[in-house]
């Protein structure tokens, strides 16, 4: 349907072929519909709410009303399908198949649909009336598409639908909206005159396949032996399961890499997970689902993040996973983590160093005492090319290692080289490791004989592109439960 070529301009160009190509008597009709809709919503105040079935059977019954029982037929293709002179189901089924894509076109995303279809974009950008949309793509970087809109009432429109899908308005008063759509996607979208140049919206798709342990290798955010090394410190042997705050910038893979992390959690472990929207795509048997609610019209009924975590400690989990850390929850999380409790959670930080000085001060807040229950940081990063495609790396992974005159002390263990492109160990004995080992009572080098079992399983699992977050989780099952056996296999394989 679409195709990708290089523009003299320098900007790929994204083809959009557009698929609903409705006569000109079936335009009218949609755009008739539309406005009984919006009539209808005015009307319904502020509690609008879509019910699809009998929206679907509204516009069902609004085409029969609309339809001649005999069928129009011109020579200029504005003609409607069906022929009168046959059996009046044939006028049934033209009803109910444009009922179908009516609905579509209202409920869906209209000339986006393609795009929102699309999973290999990652970000989806209108910016004004009459310029091209723009696409972020996740292999060619950002490219313009042939899409335009040639009215602000068509933008206005979309916009319109979409805040209607998740219950949202956005108007004069409140011109910004800013929202998840109902398959996880992130919106934001700024009319007249917040947006100089007419109405914006912008979408940040939600992946539904997510990219899993396997892919970060392949792509190269971490390497076999980093994955190896997470593996043994997220496990812990089963007696010291690792502390882990996943770092970057905005958009920088931070809760992918946290999603892809979880996977190596022992299965007979119980996980809460936290989140202001949910987010996180984890792949665990026993995974408990909490998500924040905001105030009602009353402004009562709120539950913060702070609230769901204090009950979390309530429901025994073995394992705490924060989508986001950035409030006094924070408090709360680490009181959890010093007290046997373990946890992960994403945090907006530039640095390893930035991450402690956000932790430790408004509005986070959390003593310096506390810090040193966390065991890594994971810094991620967005690297732009110089061709315009971005790439997402982990360019540092460093320990709490204590705090000396007041000061925490970290330890950078591995490091990223952008000359050479390649993350490795600096050379320091992990902290983690030692605490695993000496934990568990046995010697540094088992440990290390365990890493590189793990990494010949890794190894296999990416020569052999297994790589589905269902075939991953079973294989670590079956290493939890009988390591030798899978290790047997692989070798003959
Ligand atoms: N390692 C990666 N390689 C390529 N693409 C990635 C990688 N990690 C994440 N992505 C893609 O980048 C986008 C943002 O990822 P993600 O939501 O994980 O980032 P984030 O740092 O959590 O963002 P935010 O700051 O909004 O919380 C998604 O579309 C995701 O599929
Ligand atoms: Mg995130």
């Amino acid at each position: 349907m679409m195709s990708e070529n290089n523009q003299i301009n320098h900007m790929k160009e994204y083809k959009v072929i557009n698929e609903s190509n409705f006569s000109k008597i079936e335009e009218k009709l949609l755009r008739e519909l539309r406005s009984e809709l919006v009539d209808l919503a005015i009307s319904s105040g502020d509690d609008f709410n879509l019910n699809e079935k009998a929206f679907f059977q509204d516009i069902k019954n609004f085409l029969d009303l609309k339809l001649p029982l005999n069928s129009i037929e011109t020579n200029n293709g504005d003609n409607l399908n069906y022929v009168s002179d046959e059996s009046i189901s044939k006028r049934n089924i033209y009803i109910n198949n444009l009922s179908n894509k009516f609905f579509q076109e209202i409920t869906g995303y209209g000339s986006l649909d393609p795009l929102i279809k699309d999973d290999d974009l990652e970000e989806i950008m209108v910016i004004g009336v009459n310029k091209p949309v723009f696409v972020y793509h996740r292999n060619l970087g950002m490219m313009e598409t042939n899409l335009r809109f040639k009215k602000e009432e068509d933008i206005l429109t979309l916009i319109d639908t979409i805040a209607r899908q998740i219950n949202r308005r956005i108007d004069q008063e409140s011109p910004i909206l800013d929202c998840r759509l109902l398959d996880g996607s992130r919106v934001n979208a700024t009319i007249s005159p917040i947006s100089a140049d007419g109405p914006s919206l912008t979408i940040r798709k939600f992946k539904k396949d997510p990219l899993t342990i396997v892919d970060l290798i392949k792509l190269k955010t971490m390497t076999i032996e980093l994955g190896a090394f997470f593996w043994l410190c997220i496990d812990g042997l089963g007696v010291k399961p690792a502390n882990i705050i996943i770092s970057g910038g905005t958009s920088s893979g931070k809760t992918t890499t946290l999603n892809s992390l979880a996977n190596f959690i022992n299965p007979r472990e119980r996980i809460i997970s936290i989140e202001d929207t949910l987010e996180l795509q984890i792949n665990h048997k026993h995974l408990l689902r909490m998500e924040t609610r905001p105030k009602n019209i009353e402004h009562k009924g709120e539950l913060t993040m702070d609230d769901l975590v204090k009950n979390a400690l309530r429901q025994r989990p073995d394992r705490i996973i924060v989508g986001e850390v950035r409030g006094q929850e924070a408090i709360i999380l680490f009181t959890a983590l010093n007290t046997g409790h373990s946890g992960f959670g994403t945090l907006h930080a530039n640095s390893s160093r930035e991450t402690i000085t956000r932790l430790i001060n408004h509005p986070m807040n959390v003593p310096k005492i506390m810090i040193s229950a966390i065991d890594l940081i994971i810094m991620e990063n967005r690297i732009y090319r110089s061709d315009g495609v971005s790439i997402r790396r982990i360019t540092e992974v460093s320990e709490v290692v204590g705090i000396e005159e007041d000061n925490i002390q970290l330890n950078k263990i591995f490091n990223w080289n952008p000359k050479t492109d390649e993350i490795k160990n600096i050379g320091i004995t992990s902290k983690t490791l030692r605490d695993i080992s000496e934990t568990r009572g046995i010697s540094m080098q088992e440990i290390e004989k365990e890493i590189s079992d793990r990494k010949i399983l890794l190894n296999y699992l990416l020569k052999n592109n297994l790589r589905s977050n269902n075939t991953i989780g079973e294989i670590f099952q079956r290493y939890y439960h009988n390591k030798d056996e899978v290790l047997d296999e692989i070798k003959f394989n």
